[in-house]
């Protein structure tokens, strides 16, 4: 860790894993070269980053839980703050896009694998009475044996808290009135991957986390990653909407008009490489798929309880019997 230290804060130019326009990522550099593609080290680019960095670090450096990226040390050394982190593989995000192009794909078990493993994680999370926030498949990491790293704790919250992007003032600078509460930031392609009361919401709960994890759920069924957030439009993609589409992207005057929801559910293919339609492994599927449609409802009230009940409802799906679902009527089926 001190040498990383070292090379990053003397300018030393080397590899980065990953840069982004507050943070980088880079492989850390360790005594014997044994050790030099087991770690990272993330640190702030901009000097304004460093105290929220270090906040991050001491949050994740109490962390205890197998699902939950391990932080063993951290720095804060001339306004840079380090983190440092076991080397992960790669992340869920870019697994699911490789997945999409790819002819044979993981295969159900290990994806419900995954989305076991994160549910763990989160239920820890909720336990210390914490919630994510930021729960996206970029944000999750496989080690090796796909053992499932939660990461990226830059936007955690205790529950109960008030909302940050909620300025619940109509002279803020940078607001928008939406659905009732002024929204004090404009919404970026991103960031309508999270769940929708992150804009408008006032108080921070554990179900934005449900939604994540739905969502987690949503593209390991479709096999790919699902970029489509919450619309008024079925067309809408975001980065390239029609001019019909009128999602919150402020201050673009043109699509300044709130946003209305529709339902996920048409949009739900289960990726094909799973199996024939009609087995009872395509019924257990349709009812997984019904389960991410619960946790991606837009009104949080209408997402299950807590991240235990949708656990115990995903394992209980995974042992439920062939000859009970005989009856499951299947989307488009009489
Ligand atoms: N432990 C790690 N091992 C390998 N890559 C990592 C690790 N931690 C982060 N990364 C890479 O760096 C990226 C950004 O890290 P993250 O903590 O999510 O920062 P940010 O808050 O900027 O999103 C991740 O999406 C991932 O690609
Ligand atoms: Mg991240």
């Amino acid at each position: 860790m001190t040498r990383s230290i070292k090379a990053i804060s003397d300018g030393e130019k080397f590899e980065s894993e990953w840069r982004g326009a507050f943070g980088s990522v880079v492989p850390a550099k360790g005594p014997v070269k044994k050790s030099a593609n087991k770690f990272v080290v993330k640190t702030n680019l901009k000097l304004t980053g460093a105290s929220n960095l270090l906040e991050e670090a001491r949050q994740q450096f109490g962390f205890h839980h197998d699902n939950i990226l391990p932080c063993p040390g951290y720095a804060f050394l001339k306004d840079q703050t380090f983190l440092l982190f076991p080397r992960a593989r790669e992340s869920l995000g870019t697994i699911l896009i490789n997945m999409q192009i790819e002819r044979t794909a993981m295969v159900w078990n290990q994806r419900l694998d995954i989305c076991q493993q994160v549910a763990n994680g989160l239920i820890y999370l909720h336990s210390l009475q914490l919630v994510h926030r930021d729960l996206t498949a970029g944000n999750i990491l496989l080690a090796d044996n796909n053992h499932i790293w939660i990461s990226d704790f830059g936007r955690l919250k205790a529950e109960g808290q008030p909302n940050p992007n909620a300025s619940g003032s109509q002279s803020a600078q940078h607001s928008q009135p939406f659905q009732g509460v002024y929204v004090n930031r404009e919404l970026k392609d991103g960031d309508l991957q999270l769940a929708p009361e992150l804009f408008y919401g006032t108080i921070t709960t554990p179900k934005s986390d449900i939604y994540g994890w739905g969502k987690v759920l949503l593209n390991l069924l479709q096999g790919k990653y699902n970029w489509r957030g919450w619309s008024n439009h079925p067309n809408c993609a975001f980065h390239m909407c029609p001019d019909s589409c009128k999602h919150l992207r402020w201050p673009d005057k043109s699509k300044e008009k709130p946003r209305t929801f529709t339902s996920l559910e048409s949009i739900i293919a289960i990726d094909k490489r799973l199996g024939p339609s009609g087995t009872p492994q395509s019924k257990k599927l349709e009812l997984f798929r019904r389960l991410a449609i619960e946790c991606l409802a837009i009104d949080p009230a209408q997402r299950p309880e807590s991240m235990e009940e949708v656990l115990e409802r995903a394992n209980s799906i995974a042992g439920t019997s062939i000859s009970s679902l005989s009856s499951l009527k299947q989307p488009g089926q009489q």
